[in-house]
């Protein structure tokens, strides 16, 4: 074993479990503890029975491992570039709206982990803080913008130049929330992060969407919120309006929100640059398909050029390791990071990330392959039912 990769080892086992929790049941666990219970299950929660949820982590239990043995992989690389961003490791954080109502700080929390690990950021439209402000708190680390096309074309319009002058990569168009899925435990506890001023400040601060609102949100913020939230729902967005999209940025494009061949198909012919294999963690339809096997089908449509990432349900490195051999070329991570930063801010997300690289090392290690890119189908097979 290579002397860096012993030193860190041991340094897990002399500190690991005693600072923080270990394991992404661990983390759920502890970020349980510290938020109120109507903020947890706004993290948690996913639409109605909740049977996409469970299904997202069904289909990495039912996916195993096939290791392969004495492949004389000393050191491995964990590294990956996903449309001319450079990844450390073969995972992003995935775009989360509303970060301060897990932490006050926040997504600038997330972006000073996010940096020091050189992990890239993948920002939110609904961030609570000004995209702005994120990008300052992630300094040269890199970072692509999560966009929704919002109803006021001038608003979203507006979004996307403010991305682009603040040196976003790339820009993830999210597609699978035309309006807001059926969210039982946000019903119940009549929960809505937007009215309490969470998840606006991409839109507060900006000055089209301000021109709209009949007082400034410092004077009413609740309005701002409803605002944004009457702006948010787009039903009537089709792929025909990529064009324009396309018109507006020389910058990679991707949509997130693919889980079938079909619109992988329309994706790429409405000239899109990369897909992102998603069901919104299970948050917005209930009883659609997991995105762990729709993501078969997605890259056998698309060939092996295409680029194609996945999200929903990634918990741990063996997690990741499967995500590639079906054909993903990185992962988003969602959860564990607002877990992290639940518990424990900027530190608790930079553990979270930490531990996910090693554990991805681990599993590359021990399933024989010599990095993130050499991970193929045949590191995997379904489970007999
Ligand atoms: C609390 C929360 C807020 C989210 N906000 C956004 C968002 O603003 N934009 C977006 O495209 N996806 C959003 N997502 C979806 C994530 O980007 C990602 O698809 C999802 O978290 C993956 O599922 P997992 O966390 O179970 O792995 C959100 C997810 C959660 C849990």
């Amino acid at each position: 074993m290579p002397a860096e990769e012993r030193r860190r080892r041991e340094a897990l086992y002399r500190h690991g479990g005693a600072a923080w929790p270990v394991g992404a049941q661990a983390w759920r666990a502890a970020a349980a503890e510290v938020l109120a219970r109507n903020h947890f299950d706004w993290i948690e929660g996913g639409a109605g029975e909740e049977w996409t949820l469970e299904a997202n982590r069904e289909a990495f239990k039912r996916w195993r491992l096939r290791p392969r043995m004495l492949a004389g992989n000393s050191s491995r690389d964990l590294g990956v570039d996903v449309l001319g961003t450079r990844c450390p490791a073969p995972f992003m954080l995935a775009p989360i709206g509303g970060q301060t109502v897990v932490h006050p700080e926040g997504e600038l929390a997330t972006a000073r982990a996010a940096a020091a690990a050189e992990i890239p950021m993948v920002v939110s439209t609904a961030a609570s803080h000004r995209v702005e402000d994120v990008a300052g708190a992630l300094g040269d680390a890199p970072r692509w913008y999560q966009l929704y096309w919002v109803s006021d074309q001038d608003v979203t319009q507006s979004f996307l130049r403010r991305a682009v002058s603040v040196g976003c990569e790339a820009i993830v168009l999210t597609i699978d929330s035309p309006r807001l899925g059926w969210r039982d435990r946000d019903l119940r506890n009549a929960y809505n992060p937007h009215l309490e001023g969470h998840g606006i400040g991409q839109y507060t601060s900006d000055p089209v969407f301000r021109s709209r609102l009949a007082r400034p949100p410092e004077e009413d913020e609740r309005a701002a919120g409803a605002a944004m939230v009457k702006m948010f729902p787009n039903a009537s967005l089709t792929w025909n309006h990529l064009a324009w999209l396309r018109e507006q940025t020389r910058l990679p494009l991707l949509v997130k929100g693919v889980l079938t061949a079909e619109d992988a198909r329309l994706a790429r012919d409405t000239g899109m640059d990369g897909g992102i294999v998603s069901n919104h963690g299970a948050r917005q339809l209930d009883g659609e398909v997991a995105a762990l096997d729709a993501l078969p089908e997605v890259r056998d449509e698309l060939g092996p050029d295409a680029t194609i990432l996945v999200d929903s349900g990634i918990r741990r490195g063996t997690d990741i390791v499967k995500a590639l051999a079906l054909g993903a070329d990185a992962v988003l991570v969602g959860r564990p990071y607002l877990y992290g930063l639940a518990v424990g801010g900027d530190a608790g997300v930079a553990q979270v990330l930490r531990a996910l690289a090693e554990e991805v090392d681990l599993a590359l290690g021990l399933v024989g392959a010599h990095g993130a890119t050499s991970v193929d189908r045949s590191f995997v097979t379904e489970a007999p039912r």
